[in-house]
């Protein structure tokens, strides 16, 4: 079984080499090359993150592992080739894509990401899960961010491969991005083992907002003392990427000194739902917000979170908890 693992890093390995390759001999080269120069990409920053491209056609890959019976169950059970049970067959996964291998923190190629040069539908394909490749663990940019500077001391959570590299484009070598899926509590810890302070910054759109919605639920039962997690919303239409080759490091840099803290966030979002000066509104807000305090870890943060509430229903801690059991701490 360790045997079988190691050929399968070997294959992806060797299936990013051979696609870094194509970036440079594929007839097809020239757009690949032209689609990330228009995306603003140098070769260096390209380089850095191993970006290569799948040449269009079905078995490039296949056929440059040779298509042995051996070569292509390893490439299926790699996630690079697909079965076709009616005709017997098998096809690459990734083609005619841009292709960001998705590393571990030791640098193992575990799958990648693959963007269509147009407009073609799916825009980005991920590699399937595999018994080395789990989506709600992995974030993608995580090893280049470790690779450049070894003294991290905040990490941006963004939503796209693209945005990360864009960002490392101009100089910010500070961003995650999540594969396709929402942060999970798992990624949360990962990272905070890493850096104490992560700020989420998705796109300026309704997914985006959504998504840092849920955030900010998956973060409230993880977060400890000394750690803190912020949310950035940027403007309406931009995600990172668009927002840091209109504006530049230094005005992007300046919006994150400007994220809003997680209690902000979190009274914000709530406040908006009930209507504070009535009664009413004060104990339907009350009734949101006290459970998914309750499910914090006992830290500062969530003392004063409870203070808050208490100042705006006038209720004492003893009141609050006669109604909802306070020192139950519940996890999910
Ligand atoms: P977005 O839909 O925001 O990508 O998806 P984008 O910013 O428009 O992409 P570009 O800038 O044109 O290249 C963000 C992330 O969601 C996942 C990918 O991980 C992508 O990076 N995604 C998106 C998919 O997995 N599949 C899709 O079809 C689209
Ligand atoms: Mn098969
Ligand atoms: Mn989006
Ligand atoms: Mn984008
Ligand atoms: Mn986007």
């Amino acid at each position: 079984r360790e045997q079988q693992l190691k050929r399968q890093f070997d294959a992806l390995e060797q299936a990013s080499t051979f696609f870094r390759q194509q970036l440079r001999q594929s007839p097809e080269r020239q757009r690949a090359v032209g689609y990330l120069k228009q995306r603003g990409l140098s070769g260096q920053i390209a380089a850095a993150f191993g970006i290569g491209y799948a040449p269009p056609g079905w078995d490039n890959l296949l056929q440059h592992f040779g298509a042995t019976e051996t070569a292509t169950a390893l490439l299926e059970q790699a996630g690079m080739v697909i079965h076709n049970e009616d005709k017997q067959s098998h096809y690459d996964r990734f083609r005619d894509r841009i292709m960001f291998p998705i590393r571990d923190v030791r640098g193992r190629v575990l799958g990648f990401g693959g963007r269509v040069l147009g407009d073609d539908k799916p825009k980005y394909l991920n590699s399937p899960e595999t018994p080395t490749f789990h989506k709600g663990r992995e974030l993608y940019g995580l090893y280049e961010a470790r690779q450049h500077s070894n003294h991290l001391d905040r990490l941006l959570i963004v939503e796209g491969y693209m945005d990360v590299v864009s960002l490392a484009q101009h100089g910010i070598h500070w961003s995650v991005a999540t594969l396709g899926t929402a942060t999970t509590a798992q990624h949360l810890e990962r990272l905070f083992k890493l850096v104490p302070e992560v700020i989420f910054c998705f796109d300026g759109d309704e997914a985006g907002r959504n998504a840092a919605r849920r955030a900010m639920h998956t973060t409230l039962p993880v977060i400890k003392d000394g750690q803190e997690a912020r949310f950035l919303f940027l403007p309406d239409g931009e995600d990172p990427d668009t927002l840091v080759r209109h504006e530049g490091e230094s005005a992007f840099t300046e919006r994150v000194t400007q994220a809003l803290p997680l209690s902000e966030f979190f009274f914000r979002q709530l406040s908006e739902d009930a209507d504070l000066s009535s009664m009413d509104g004060r104990a339907r807000f009350s009734n949101t917000a006290l459970p998914l305090i309750q499910s914090m870890q006992p830290t500062l943060l969530k003392q004063m979170m409870l203070d808050r509430i208490c100042e705006i229903t006038g209720l004492n801690l003893e009141q609050l908890g006669s109604v909802i059991d306070l020192h139950q701490a519940t996890h999910d």
